[in-house]
């Protein structure tokens, strides 16, 4: 339920602005309190009235009020709000939030802000899938906003098909609610989360690696930072920057790895191993770059302990999360080293399907755990399977 809670409604100009009533009046139907802002272009599909009426609340229009409303200005919505939903979202609006634009009441408001935030973007589909707005989506995505996908289906332009029509607001508010129920639920937990690949030196400036992105990892411990467990994230090299709140260690190779995630296991209440550890490193260990003298190189390669095996042959009373990438047999190879690495949930990848996984934002996989439960989730983003992982260990 969302009891009490103040949900800061924005809505954005669109055809699709007339669902955002339906939004209104369940999320009031679950107890909330909502108050709506609308754009300048949202205010000429629908009248703030509608609003008004249906939320009971003063309907944000402008930047500057009337003096009767200057207490009521982005800055105290930033502040009041539990939750803030912008529903339809427009390109605009996404862009302009991803890259600071600061123009308006809902605009300036996202900046103030420290509420978790959901964006539903509604659009044409070639508007939506343009790279110009995807790539502003993920830079959001990076920074911890959820979104909730639009369907596939008739879009408004008569003829037109394919993605880009809004969320159903049942599964909008849904969203919001899950959100919300999940805030604080880690309060007091220790959790370790390991991310991205391990990088083994072949000499000066060669190495053996493999392509994890480390977006699973990071999308793991944002989570568990927002639903208020202590982080720590060991990660090998990527890319990405560590989410605000967690406690960072960069390491980069898999012996590194391992003596970081040994220091901490101990005090950890749940350690979730989604690196894509090096499982070979070179024998010859050299700080020279190797001269293509010889026609040919044999570099020979020894085993790499297996960090997460290791932990699970001590793990106590921590909860041990495993990660397996495979191209074939999914459930047989998951319940191999759920068994074998003695864990407690295993994420099982198919990695042969190159849309999810490795460095994709989305990824498709099943859940396997110690009691013998096994889930099969749909593709979805790597933030939402985040805390499909985190549910699933409260629950164990
Ligand atoms: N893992 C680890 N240390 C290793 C190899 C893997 O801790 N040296 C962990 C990974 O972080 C992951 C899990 O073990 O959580 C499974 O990794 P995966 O690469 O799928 O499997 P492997 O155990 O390496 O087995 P294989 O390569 O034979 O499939």
């Amino acid at each position: 339920m969302l009891e009490g809670k103040e949900i800061i409604l924005g809505v954005t100009g669109g055809i699709a602005a007339y669902k955002a009533a339906e939004i209104v009046r369940l999320l009031i139907k679950k107890g909330a309190n909502v108050s709506v802002v609308m754009t300048a272009n949202a205010q000429k599909f629908v009248h703030p009235q509608t609003f008004q009426t249906l939320s009971r609340n003063r309907v944000a229009t402008e930047m500057f009020p009337e003096q009767a409303e200057m207490e009521e200005n982005h800055i105290a919505w930033g502040v009041k709000a539990n939750l803030a939903l912008v529903a339809p979202a427009t390109a605009n609006i996404i862009g302009k939030y991803a890259n600071g634009i600061a123009d308006d009441f809902l605009s300036t408001f996202l900046l103030a802000t420290r509420a978790p935030i959901i964006i539903a973007p509604a659009m044409n589909h070639n508007m939506y899938l343009h790279p110009v707005v995807q790539a502003n989506i993920e830079k959001l995505k990076e920074r911890g906003v959820y979104f909730v996908e639009p369907e596939t289906g008739e879009l408004a332009m008569e003829g037109e098909h394919g993605t880009g029509r809004l969320a159903d607001p049942q599964t909008i508010v849904e969203e919001a609610e899950k959100l919300l129920s999940r805030r604080g639920d880690m309060a007091g937990k220790k959790v370790l989360v390991t991310a991205g690949p391990t990088l083994e030196p072949i000499d000066a400036v060669r190495h053996i690696s493999n392509r994890s992105s480390g977006k699973m990892g990071f999308a793991v411990a944002r989570a568990a930072a927002e639903r208020g467990a202590a982080v720590t994230l060991i990660s090998g090299p990527t890319w990405l920057k560590p989410p605000p709140g967690t406690e960072f260690i960069p390491v980069t190779t898999a012996l590194e790895m391992r003596e970081r995630v040994l220091e901490n296991f101990d005090s950890a209440d749940i350690l979730v191993k989604s690196a894509a550890v090096v499982d070979f490193r070179p024998r010859q260990k050299t700080n020279k770059k190797i001269k293509k003298e010889k026609a040919d190189l044999t570099v020979e390669l020894e085993r790499n302990p297996d960090i997460l095996a290791e932990v699970g042959a001590r793990k106590g009373s921590c909860i041990l999360v495993g990660f397996a990438a495979e191209t074939s047999d999914l459930t047989e190879y998951g319940k191999k080293k759920l068994k074998e690495k003695n864990l407690d949930l295993i994420v099982v990848n198919d990695i042969s399907n190159s849309d999810i996984g490795f460095g994709s934002d989305d990824n498709m996989v099943m859940l396997m755990d110690r009691e013998g439960g096994v889930e099969e989730l749909p593709k979805m983003s790597k933030n939402n399977l985040a805390d499909h992982i985190l549910d699933r260990v409260m629950k164990l």
